[in-house]
């Protein structure tokens, strides 16, 4: 399609069709088990930013793919990244009661229901990588499904999860700290973007390679971000409790290397990304945005 130089769609549009996309993808409310459709659904719809499926379709509209082929991916890391949360805000984790400016999902389905619902998005997420039909060739999906089931596990996000859970307390150097953040958010965002490239039929090592680095320097923005935010943000902006992290006693790159330092490394991680795509030129722009949203985000 870009290759025609037609106009990228924008973020706005890109939004809307991963919420679309999702709610379709998701099981029917009135379907039972009824309460654990409820519990999947409040936790993927209605909020979020939607970083992750936006990076899916960013690094595809780089490659110039078809949007269709991106759909089944870009729902993916949405579902493994509302487990993540609806898990991570759980009483034996994060303990936390408010999430996209709404009660959290154990809150409102009990904390049985809340892990059930993790589970079965987590299942969700690799059965529709499994059956994407927009993209024909078996052994990408088979690559793809590799690459989000690295991301999500022991050497991704829940052992990223296990680092956090094993900090509490603990005084961490930057290369710990770097590391639990690459493991815990850095190797979804990471994985989303490539597999927005691998849908795209993307083959180019070389390209791979600008596109992972892209995805790490991003990946780890975003946690470094998320830190400033629990001290700087506005909980009725950020949708979530403020000052947990603080309060749980976390090693984070606030508490580490305190508030100018982490401004300073994020101008460092988006100046890595955005060299990165460089080579991509107008192609990249996207990319390119979502690099800068995901430093000077306020939520
Ligand atoms: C929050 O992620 C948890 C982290 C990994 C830092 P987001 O900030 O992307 O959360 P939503 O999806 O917009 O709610
Ligand atoms: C969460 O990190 C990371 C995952 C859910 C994998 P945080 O615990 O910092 O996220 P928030 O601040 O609760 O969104
Ligand atoms: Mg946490
Ligand atoms: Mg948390
Ligand atoms: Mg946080």
């Amino acid at each position: 399609m870009n290759q025609n130089h037609e106009a990228a769609p924008s973020i706005d549009t890109l939004i809307a069709r991963a919420d679309q996309a999702l709610a379709q993808a998701l099981p029917a409310e009135h379907q039972p088990p009824v309460e654990l459709h409820r519990a999947m659904r409040y936790a993927v719809l209605g909020g979020g930013k939607r970083l992750r499926p936006l990076l899916v379709y960013a690094a595809g509209i780089a490659l110039g793919a078809n949007l269709d082929a991106l759909d089944a991916a870009a729902c993916a890391v949405e579902f493994i990244h509302a487990y993540s949360l609806v898990h991570d805000d759980l009483p034996a984790m994060d303990d936390d009661a408010l999430r996209r400016g709404r009660p959290t999902c154990h809150i409102v389905f009990g904390e049985a229901m809340a892990i059930l619902a993790g589970d079965a998005l987590q299942a969700l997420a690799f059965e529709i990588l499994a059956d994407a039909a927009d993209i024909d060739d078996a052994e990408t999906r088979l690559r793809m499904l590799q690459v989000l089931g690295r991301a999500c596990g022991a050497e991704g996000m829940a052992g990223g999860q296990a680092f956090d859970l094993a900090a509490v307390g603990h005084r961490l150097d930057l290369a710990e700290l770097e590391r639990m953040h690459d493991y815990k958010t850095g190797a979804l965002i990471r994985a989303s973007v490539m597999l927005g490239a691998l849908a795209s039929g993307c083959r180019d090592s070389a390209t791979l390679d600008a596109l992972d680095r892209f995805g790490r320097a991003v990946g780890l923005a975003f946690q470094v971000r998320d830190d400033i935010l629990d001290v700087e943000g506005d909980a009725a902006v950020i949708g979530k409790t403020q000052g947990k992290d603080a309060a749980a006693d976390k090693p984070t790159f606030v508490s580490i290397i305190g508030m100018d330092a982490s401004h300073h490394r994020l101008d460092e991680l988006v100046n890595e990304a955005l060299t990165a795509v460089e080579p991509l030129g107008e192609r990249g722009n996207t990319l390119a945005a979502l690099a800068r949203f995901a430093v000077e985000r306020v939520s």
